[in-house]
């Protein structure tokens, strides 16, 4: 949930691509989240601020969620939030916790976390990287626009496929 509302920002600030990485190592015990787009990109001020539940340019209430929640889940497993963004460049947002933390949520449901994120925004390139020590799977709506030819990403059939095309990514690399 919070990786599809840290995209959502994203797709809010007009972005057209999204990175999103997971990196897992088991060595150094982290686990690490990487969210990074080129949408508009935030003003200073609203940077510095980002992270404190208040700031919001939303306009139907008055506090901002996505990030401050996000800050408090890494916080509690010894983690933090960091954001950068740059005006008409885009923003990065990486969050980390200790992996073997009790508290460390798992990463849930991804295949359909992506497949809810490409069905809906069918126009907005998103790749998407789970590395875990020296294994890794991705996946690339520019790759699957080629395999599709003319269909487009907002076909039905497609999102089936996107999400039993992660799960099976997601299986092979924890060795299931
Ligand atoms: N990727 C981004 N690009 C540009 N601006 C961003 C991005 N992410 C966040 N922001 C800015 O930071 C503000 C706070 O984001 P946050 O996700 O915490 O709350 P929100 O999106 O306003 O509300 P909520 O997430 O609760 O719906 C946003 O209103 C937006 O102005
Ligand atoms: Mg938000």
């Amino acid at each position: 949930m919070h990786i599809l509302d840290i995209a959502q920002n994203s797709i809010a600030a007009g972005a057209t691509e999204i990175n999103i990485i997971i990196r897992e190592d088991s060595s150094e015990d982290s686990f690490i989240i990487e969210i990074e787009d080129n949408g508009r990109g935030m003003p200073r001020d609203i940077l510095n601020a980002v992270l404190d539940p208040f700031v919001t340019t939303r306009t139907t209430r008055r506090v901002g969620l996505g990030l401050p929640l996000l800050c408090q889940a890494a916080r509690a497993c010894d983690g933090d939030v960091t954001v950068d963004s740059e005006e008409r460049k885009g923003t990065r947002v990486v969050a980390w916790f200790r992996r073997s933390h009790w508290d460390r949520a798992p990463l849930g449901d991804i295949a359909s976390t992506l497949m809810a994120l490409v069905a809906c925004n069918p126009s907005v390139d998103i790749r998407y990287e789970h590395l875990i020590d020296g294994g890794s799977f991705r996946f690339d709506t520019r790759d699957l626009r080629r395999k599709l030819g003319d269909i487009p990403l907002s076909n039905p059939l497609v999102a089936g496929f996107v999400k039993d095309y992660v799960e099976e990514g997601e299986n092979n690399l924890r060795g299931e």
